[in-house]
C-alpha cells in the first residue's frame, strides 16, 4: 500500500464457479426473508455477537483493566475450550507471535484448552503463580474440561498465595448461572459476564478474545472497529433485502449453501498469511459445529501456504471433487532478506530477490491449480494483515456461518450432537443419574469386540 492511498479488502468472486452452483439463483432470493429474520432476532436480544450491545461497557471495562490490574502479570493462563479459547489463540498468534520465537522476553499467554495431564503439570510447575494471572473462560461454568483444571489450578494458586490466591483469578461466565458463577459469588472473585445469547464460537469479539488480546498489546480497539463495520450493516434497523443482498456475509452463505446442494461437501481454508493459520481452526470449529446438522453442512479443511502445498494439497487438487476453498492473502507482506549472491545457477531466478517473493507466487499458483483443478474458489484479499482487518474476516465469516445455517433450515447457535458424548463421559466418572447413558456404555464397553494385535 503507499503511503496516503486507501487501504482496500476485497473478496475476489472470480473463481467462485457460479455457473455450476444453480441453486444459487433461488437462494438470493430469500434475502428479505432473511433481512427479516435477522432484524427480528436483533430485536430479541438473540444475536449480541452481531449487534454487541454489551461493547461500550466491555471498552471501559478492558480500559482499566489494561491499565491497571492486567499490567500486574508477565503470564495469563487461559483454562477454556471450543470457542472460549479458539478466538484467543487465532488472535495470540496473529498478534502476539513472539511467543513462538526465540528470545521472547515479554508478556505470554498460555491457553489450556485440553485435558493434558501431563501438560498441566508442566505449566503448574513452571509457572511463577505470583507473576501469573489465571483466566477462567467458560459461559455454561459447568465444561468438565475447563473445571477440571479449574480446582487444580484453584488448588496451586491456594498453596503458593495463601493470602492472595483470589487476586490471581479472573472468570469470564454466565451472568447468572453456572458453576464459576456460584465460585465468585462464594469466594468474591472478579469476573466478566458473558452477555446472555453469546454462545462460545460466536464470542471472540467479547471478554472471550479482548481481555487475552489487552492482556498482550494488541490494538483491541482496531478489532473491534473493523468488526463492527462489516456488522453495521447487518444490525442497521433499516435492513431490507436489497441491503442484505449487497451485502459480502449474504453473498458467502448463498455460495456456501449452494456448494453442499451440489455436493461439494468439504470448504478448505488455505491461509496465505503464516501467522493467521489459527483462524482456520476458529473458522473450522465456527462452521463445523453451527452447521453440522441434520446430515448436512461441508467438512471444514483448515490449510496454511506454503506449509500444506507439500502436505493436504494434493488431496485438494486431485482427490474426490467435493471440495471448495476459502483463499485468504494480503497485499504487500514483508520483504524479507535478501538473497545471497553465491546461489548455484539453477536458483538464478533468485538473484537480486528478497525472500519475501516466495509467499505470494506460491499462494498465485497454489490459487490457479485450484481453479485448474475446478475447485470453487472465493478468495479473500485483504490490503493488510492488521486488527483491524481481523476484525472485519472475523465480523465477515460469523455473519456468514449464522445466515448460510438459515438457509440451510437449521440452528446455527446449537450444538446438539456433542452433548452425547459428554454425557457419557459423565457417565462414565460416575455422575449422579445419567442411566440411560450409564446402561448405555455398560453394552459398549462390554459388547463383541474384534480386536487384533499389530
Ligand atoms: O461454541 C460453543 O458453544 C462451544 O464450543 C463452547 O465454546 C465450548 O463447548 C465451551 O463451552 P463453555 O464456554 O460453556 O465452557
Amino acid at each position: 500500500m503507499t503511503a496516503g492511498s486507501k487501504r482496500q479488502d476485497i473478496l475476489d468472486w472470480t473463481n467462485a464457479s457460479w455457473e455450476r452452483l444453480p441453486a444459487s439463483v433461488d437462494l438470493r432470493k430469500r434475502a428479505g426473508e432473511m433481512a427479516q429474520k435477522l432484524a427480528g432476532e436483533i430485536t430479541a436480544g438473540k444475536l449480541p455477537f452481531l449487534s454487541t450491545p454489551f461493547m461500550a461497557a466491555l471498552e471501559k471495562d478492558l480500559a482499566g483493566l489494561e491499565s491497571g490490574f492486567l499490567a500486574g502479570f508477565e503470564h495469563m493462563l487461559l483454562l477454556g475450550i471450543g470457542g472460549s479459547a479458539l478466538g484467543a489463540r487465532a488472535l495470540q498468534k496473529a498478534f502476539a507471535s513472539g511467543q513462538d520465537l526465540p528470545g521472547h522476553t515479554g508478556k505470554s499467554l498460555w491457553i489450556m484448552d485440553n485435558v493434558d495431564a501431563a501438560v498441566l503439570e508442566a505449566h503448574l510447575d513452571r509457572l511463577p503463580a505470583d507473576k501469573t494471572l489465571v483466566y477462567v473462560v467458560s459461559k455454561s461454568g459447568d465444561t468438565i474440561e475447563t473445571i477440571g483444571q479449574y480446582f487444580l489450578v484453584k488448588d496451586w494458586l491456594k498453596k503458593a498465595l495463601p493470602g492472595a490466591w483470589k487476586d490471581h483469578l479472573l472468570l469470564n461466565t454466565d451472568e447468572q448461572k453456572g458453576y464459576l458463577r456460584q465460585e465468585a459469588e462464594t469466594f468474591g472473585i472478579r469476573t466478566l459476564p458473558v452477555p446472555d445469547n453469546l454462545g462460545g464460537r460466536y464470542s471472540a469479539i467479547s471478554a472471550v478474545g479482548l481481555v487475552p488480546a489487552a492482556f498482550l498489546g494488541m490494538d483491541w480497539r482496531a478489532l473491534v472497529k473493523g468488526f463492527q463495520a462489516v456488522a453495521a450493516p447487518l444490525t442497521d434497523p433499516k435492513l431490507d433485502a436489497a441491503s442484505l443482498a449487497a451485502h459480502p456475509a449474504f453473498e458467502f452463505a448463498v455460495w456456501g449453501k449452494a456448494l453442499m446442494d451440489e455436493g461439494f461437501c468439504e470448504l478448505i481454508t488455505f491461509f496465505y498469511i503464516p501467522a493467521w493459520s489459527s483462524f482456520a481452526d476458529w473458522f473450522a470449529q465456527l462452521w463445523a459445529e453451527s452447521l453440522g446438522k441434520d446430515g448436512m453442512g461441508s467438512q471444514p479443511l483448515p490449510a496454511v501456504g506454503a506449509t500444506d502445498q507439500h502436505s493436504v494439497n494434493q488431496m485438494f487438487l486431485d482427490g474426490p471433487r467435493n471440495k471448495a476453498c476459502l483463499f485468504v492473502e494480503r497485499a504487500g507482506g514483508p520483504e524479507g532478506l535478501p538473497f545471497p549472491a553465491d546461489m548455484p545457477p539453477i536458483f538464478d531466478y533468485l538473484q537480486g530477490k528478497r525472500f519475501g517473493v516466495l509467499l505470494p507466487a506460491e499462494a498465485l499458483g497454489t490459487r490457479m491449480a485450484l481453479t485448474q483443478s475446478q475447485v470453487p474458489l472465493v478468495a479473500l484479499r485483504l490490503g493488510a494483515d492488521d486488527a483491524q482487518a481481523a476484525g472485519k474476516m472475523m465480523a465477515l465469516l460469523g455473519a456468514a456461518t449464522l445466515l448460510t445455517g438459515w438457509l440451510m433450515g437449521i440452528n446455527p447457535v446449537d450444538q446438539p450432537a456433542v452433548e452425547l458424548g459428554k454425557r457419557l463421559a459423565k457417565a462414565r466418572l460416575g455422575a449422579d443419574g445419567l442411566a440411560e447413558e450409564k446402561a448405555a456404555l455398560a453394552a459398549f464397553v462390554t459388547g463383541g469386540r474384534d480386536e487384533r494385535g499389530f
